[in-house]
């Protein structure tokens, strides 16, 4: 990627989940004056170490890329789950707005209700409810987020990268069984920070979603997989209804991209299976 003027220091939390670790490298291959935090070196939860941390780095950027993603386990562990997805953003949406720093914050498909086979945009409605308590929780902290001005927050969607492979798993399987009522699309992480980096040297702020130009149901994904990959695996779809997973998926999570392709002044985001297939074949042999 061609060198971008962004101003730093760029604090990142949570540098070493799948998107963040993405993050670090690419801020790395920039040359941006970059200090990585990981759970145990800077709890988000933490308001006070939040606060030193931030005095003493005076960062320009703050990214948060930490989150309690397990959105089965979040329906019982419902206090670490808000504390981490929307107290710890809170907190530092907070002290980055006083000491003026600007803070990026990811959220998900997961706020909104599922309904329908629209594309959500940016100005739709989350309400009545989300779908889960994940989803809740990040809706408490994205509000918290955009509660300021000058925050930035990306949401993303079924997330692969190099950090965690989950496609890998069809390699050793007779039988497997993706499901063909939830839509939305496989996101690299690679593409989601490529266009992160030009939001930062725009120095934008507000709500995007990160989505391609198409949109793909997990079967269309895991059919790419075995395609690609030449997989003897047997594929059978699956309904979310049959699943009985504690906690309950939005059927639709297509992310519309219009917002964004003008804000990066860009005519496409490209296609899923173009990203898909690129990635996979980079990894095939891991
Ligand atoms: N993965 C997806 O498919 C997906 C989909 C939609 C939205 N998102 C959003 O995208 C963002 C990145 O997700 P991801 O998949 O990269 O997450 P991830 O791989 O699960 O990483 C999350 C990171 O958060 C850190 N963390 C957890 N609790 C923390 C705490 N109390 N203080 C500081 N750090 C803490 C962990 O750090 P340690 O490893 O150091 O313990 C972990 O590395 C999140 O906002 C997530 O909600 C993800």
């Amino acid at each position: 990627m061609s060198k971008l003027i962004i101003s730093g220091p760029v604090l990142l939390i949570g540098a070493n989940g799948l998107l963040g670790s993405e993050i670090a490298s690419a801020l790395e291959d920039q040359k941006i004056s970059l200090i990585k935090k990981t759970s145990s070196e800077l709890d988000i939860t933490d308001v006070k170490a939040l606060a030193d941390a931030i005095k003493k780095i005076k960062p320009h950027w703050i990214i948060n890329a930490a989150a309690y993603t397990d959105v089965d386990k979040a329906e019982t562990e419902r206090d670490s789950a808000r504390l981490i997805n929307a107290t710890g953003p809170s907190h530092l949406a907070n002290i980055a707005a006083s000491l003026d720093a600007r803070l990026i914050h990811f959220s998900t498909d997961y706020v909104f209700n599922g309904e329908g086979e629209k594309p959500w945009a940016e100005t739709d409605s989350r309400e009545p409810v989300t779908p889960n308590w994940y989803g809740e929780t990040k809706l408490m902290g994205e509000k918290a987020v955009l509660n300021y001005p000058n925050h930035l927050v990306l949401r993303v969607q079924w997330l692969y990268g190099k950090k965690r492979n989950r496609f890998s798993t069809l390699k050793n399987r007779v039988t497997f069984s993706p499901f063909i009522d939830q839509f939305g699309a496989p996101t690299w992480t690679r593409d989601v920070v490529k266009a992160l980096l030009v939001l930062m040297a725009q120095e934008a702020t507000g709500l995007f979603h990160f989505a391609y130009d198409d949109f793909a149901s997990w079967m269309d994904v895991y059919q790419v997989v075995k395609e690609e990959w030449k997989l003897p695996v047997k594929l059978i779809p699956a309904h979310t209804r049959d699943a009985d997973l504690p906690a309950q998926r939005p059927l639709n999570g297509r992310l519309a991209n219009e917002k964004l392709k003008k804000q990066l002044g860009v005519q496409s985001l490209g296609s899923w299976k173009t990203s898909l297939k690129e990635f996979l074949s980079q990894v095939q042999n891991d």
